[in-house]
């Protein structure tokens, strides 16, 4: 059962609190936060302050933190005292993954890693059974409303091929230039957490309506 993530990076901030309750009573179980520091990737964003508003807003949603910075251990305690629930850091941001995930499991949250386009499966190979989940960046990472990157499917379905193989049930979450026509396929490769940000937030139907659509065609993969 394929899970909906709707990405805040394309609300409107000026209507967080309205969009997120949108959000929720469509049925989204798990909001995405981009974190970006304008060094890893060039763009800026927010941290474990905006993390706080939203849990605020909504107390039993599970917050997913996409942290695309560099020395991401040093910030897991102000995400999880922020209230965040999944975090993910980059495998090209660190050299010692074992010691953030540790230190994401130290402060119990569940640890991911996220892979840029380029960035083979391998790298990951020796951590997957310390992983609740991997985030597959299906664009480059910095900015929402991107094109998805053909190829990366192929990605997917390897990734579920090595997590099946190790007797895993670990989640793979796919993030960027997910749209109507590929979702469903996206499910189908192996995908478990769907990440969506402009598909959602910027779009005339409406943001209720939107997340129950897409929850829906997802639901059974
Ligand atoms: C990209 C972010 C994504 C972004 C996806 O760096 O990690 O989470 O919000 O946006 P869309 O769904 O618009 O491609
Ligand atoms: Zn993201």
């Amino acid at each position: 059962m394929a899970k909906l993530a709707p990405s805040i990076l394309s609300c409107d901030f000026a209507r967080l609190r309205e969009e997120l309750l949108l959000a929720k009573e469509g049925g989204a179980e798990i909001i995405h936060i981009d974190v970006m520091d304008g060094h890893f990737v060039p763009n800026l964003t927010f941290g474990p302050l905006m993390v706080e508003a939203v849990r605020k807003i909504l107390p039993e949603v599970v917050l997913d933190v996409h942290l695309m910075i560099s020395n991401p251990r040093s910030y897991v305690r102000d995400f999880a005292r922020a209230g965040a629930d999944m975090l993910s850091f980059h495998v090209e941001a660190v050299d010692d993954f074992d010691a953030v995930i540790h230190e994401i499991d130290k402060n119990g949250l569940k640890p991911g890693v996220a892979l840029c386009p380029g960035t083979s499966l391998d790298v990951v190979d020796h951590i997957l059974p310390k992983l609740a989940f991997v985030l597959l960046l299906t664009v480059n990472p910095g900015f929402g409303g991107q094109k998805f990157i053909r190829g990366m499917e192929e990605k997917i379905v390897a990734l579920r091929k090595k997590l099946r193989e190790l007797g895993l049930s670990t989640d793979i979450e796919i993030d960027g230039g997910v749209n109507e026509e590929n979702i469903v396929f996206l499910a189908s490769c192996g995908a478990s957490i769907i990440v969506a940000g402009s598909l959602i937030f910027s779009h005339k139907e409406g943001i209720r309506e939107r997340v129950r659509k897409l929850s829906e065609m997802i639901r059974l993969l």
